[in-house]
C-alpha cells in the first residue's frame, strides 16, 4: 500500500487493517517541515513513527521537548524519529518555531502534514468514534526492513514517556541481537531472559528453572 498525501487524493483502500506488530508499515509519501519524505527512505534504520492530536496543544508540546532533547540518543541506536498530525505543513513550522522560542529546543525530526488523514487512517491513528480529525497518541517502532515491530496508543490527555519508547528500542534491538528476551523494566547491561525450550527434551536439559532463565545475572 502507497499513500499520497498532497496533489491526488490519498489511495488508501477502504477495507485496508491498520498494521499490526510483524506487518509491514504502509508506505507514503509525504510534505514534512524538512521537505518530502517517504516511509521507504528509512529503511536500513529504526523509526519511530508517531501521531499527536494537534499542534499548539500543551500535552503535545511537552512530548515534543521530550522527543527533540532525547532525538541524539534515538540517533546513538540507529533509529530516526518521525511525527506527523493532521494539521497543516504551515502550523507545524509555526509550532516547532513556538517551541524554540519559548524552551529553547529546536525539533531536529520532521513533522509530517496529513489534512486528509490518509496516512492517520492508515495507520489507525483516528480514534474508532472519532467526533474530529485529531489522532490518538499513536506510536509505531519500525524496524530496518519496514516491519512494525511495537505499537503504543495513548488516549488524547495522556503524555508519553519517551523515555520508555527510548527503553522499547534498545530492548527490540537487544532480543534482536541475541536469542534472548528482555524482562520487566529491562535496561541495557541488566540480565536478560533466555527463550524458552520448544521441546520436553529441551525442557529436561534446562532443569527445574525451564522456562525462567536469566542470563548475565
Ligand atoms: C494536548 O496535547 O494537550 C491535547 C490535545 C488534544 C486534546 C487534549 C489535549
Amino acid at each position: 500500500m502507497s499513500i499520497e498525501t498532497s496533489g491526488t487524493p490519498a489511495v488508501v483502500p477502504s477495507t485496508a487493517c491498520p498494521p499490526i506488530i510483524g506487518d509491514a508499515a504502509p508506505n507514503f509519501r509525504a510534505r514534512t517541515t524538512m521537505g518530502a519524505r517517504t516511509l521507504a527512505a528509512y529503511r536500513g534504520r529504526w523509526l519511530v513513527f508517531f501521531s499527536h492530536p494537534a499542534d499548539f496543544t500543551p500535552v503535545c508540546t511537552s512530548e515534543f521537548v521530550a522527543f527533540a532533547r532525547a532525538h541524539e540518543a534515538f540517533q546513538a541506536l540507529d533509529c530516526d524519529l518521525l511525527a506527523l498530525s493532521v494539521d497543516s505543513l504551515t502550523s507545524h513550522l509555526a509550532w516547532q518555531h513556538s517551541i524554540e522560542q519559548r524552551f529553547g529546543v529546536r525539533v531536529p525530526f520532521p513533522i509530517v502534514e496529513d489534512p486528509a488523514m490518509g496516512i492517520a487512517r492508515a495507520y489507525g491513528m483516528l480514534p474508532a468514534e472519532a467526533t474530529s480529525s485529531a489522532t490518538v497518541r499513536t506510536t509505531f517502532v519500525i524496524d530496518p526492513e519496514g516491519i512494525v515491530r511495537a505499537l503504543i496508543a495513548y488516549p488524547l490527555t495522556v503524555g508519553r514517556s519517551v523515555a520508555e519508547i527510548l527503553r522499547l528500542v534498545k530492548a527490540l534491538q537487544a532480543s534482536d541481537a541475541a536469542d534472548i528476551s528482555t524482562p520487566e523494566g529491562w535496561q541495557p547491561g541488566e540480565p536478560v531472559l533466555a527463550n524458552p525450550p520448544l521441546t520436553s527434551d529441551e525442557v529436561g536439559a534446562c532443569g527445574a528453572d525451564w522456562y525462567y532463565r536469566l542470563e548475565g545475572a
